[in-house]
């Protein structure tokens, strides 16, 4: 049987490579360089399935001008912000993602992230680097304790709980807003309490972390007027995705000291991070690393390869996105 056509916008680990050359007609993207909607549309011309990451803007103007033949948009990756999913939908595309393989490793981060901003960790670590130590004092770089901490999770799916288990690990206590509640057993391992507000759970935490999907709803949901229910001792993490803060207001308020802190792995206009923010000893910032560890991009690519050989295979998809449905 012919081997489905592929074509890949970004190189991808080196077992990945080497397993979809094996299984399919893949055409990979050696050099790295980002693909613009053109190039992408150019590259498809024949082909089956497209794969792309979270960087490639899938809009419904590229989904309307890729040739009929893509009947697959398998994302490497688990959010689809940047794809048009309704768009590709309408022409018969269905869309996969890559779920539950790199939740532990975004929660890890997030965690550092939480214990790193109130620690003063790097702000620490430039100054070591810096030779600006000059010995140990009782009042020199103090911080703040974690433990015992109010802990707010916006968004309560696999990341959200992972990051709560993690939490409890630090007597961290936790609180969370979701649209549904979850599970009554769930909330009882994690000792959780949910709000039906986020207005409300705001006004009554040390912590926010941020982990739900990035969509119409969700978009500046971090608003100046939220950010403002705050308390000023409060620091935000978001390893989601930099549109559900409003980052004008985040860094105004980080600014003039009216929020503590905040850990960021996620921004608004990727890969460029609100200037302001950078300037900041109040703001770790690091670049879009949640999912970055070997094992985990490793895991993202074989979901990927198992998505395409079972669209290949004509089973059905382990990982399709379902319109209307959050991931
Ligand atoms: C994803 O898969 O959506 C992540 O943001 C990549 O780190």
């Amino acid at each position: 049987m012919k081997k489905p056509v592929v074509v890949v916008t970004h190189k991808l680990p080196a077992v990945i490579e080497v397993r979809m050359k094996e299984l399919f007609d893949a055409h990979l993207n050696a050099a790295d360089t980002p693909m613009p909607a053109d190039e992408i549309i150019a590259a498809c011309d024949g082909a089956d399935v497209l794969v792309p990451t979270v960087t490639d803007s899938i809009d419904a103007d590229l989904i309307g001008k890729l040739p009929d033949s893509v009947r697959l948009i398998a994302n490497f990756g688990v959010g689809i912000n940047h794809i048009d999913c309704a768009a590709a939908d309408a022409r018969g595309i269905t869309v996969t993602n890559t779920p539950g393989v790199l939740t532990d490793d975004t929660a890890d981060l997030t965690i550092a992230l939480l214990v790193s901003v109130p620690r003063r960790l790097v702000e620490g670590a430039q100054l070591a680097r810096a030779g600006g130590w000059k010995g140990w004092r009782p009042t020199f770089m103090l911080g703040h304790r974690v433990n015992g901490k109010r802990l707010g999770i916006v968004g309560m799916g696999r990341i959200g709980q992972a990051v709560a288990k993690r939490a409890r690990g630090f007597d961290i206590q936790v609180h969370y807003h979701n649209r549904n509640r979850v599970h009554q057993a769930i909330e009882e391992e994690l000792e959780a309490t949910w709000w039906e507000s986020l207005d409300e759970m705001l006004e009554h935490v040390d912590l926010l972390s941020i982990h739900c999907p990035l969509t119409p709803d969700t978009t500046n949901l971090m608003s100046a007027e939220r950010l403002d229910r705050l308390p000023p001792h409060a620091v935000i993490v978001n390893t989601a995705r930099g549109g559900i803060i409003d980052e004008d207001a985040l860094a105004e308020r980080l600014a003039s000291g009216r929020l503590a802190g905040a850990g960021l792995d996620v921004y608004a206009n990727e890969p460029e991070i609100h200037p302001k923010l950078l300037e900041l000893d109040n703001v770790v910032a690091v670049p879009h690393l949640g999912s970055a560890t070997h094992e985990g991009r490793v895991a993202m690519g074989e979901k990927v390869v198992m998505n395409v050989k079972a669209f290949a295979d004509g089973h059905a998809l382990p990982d399709r996105v379902l319109i209307g449905v959050d991931v």
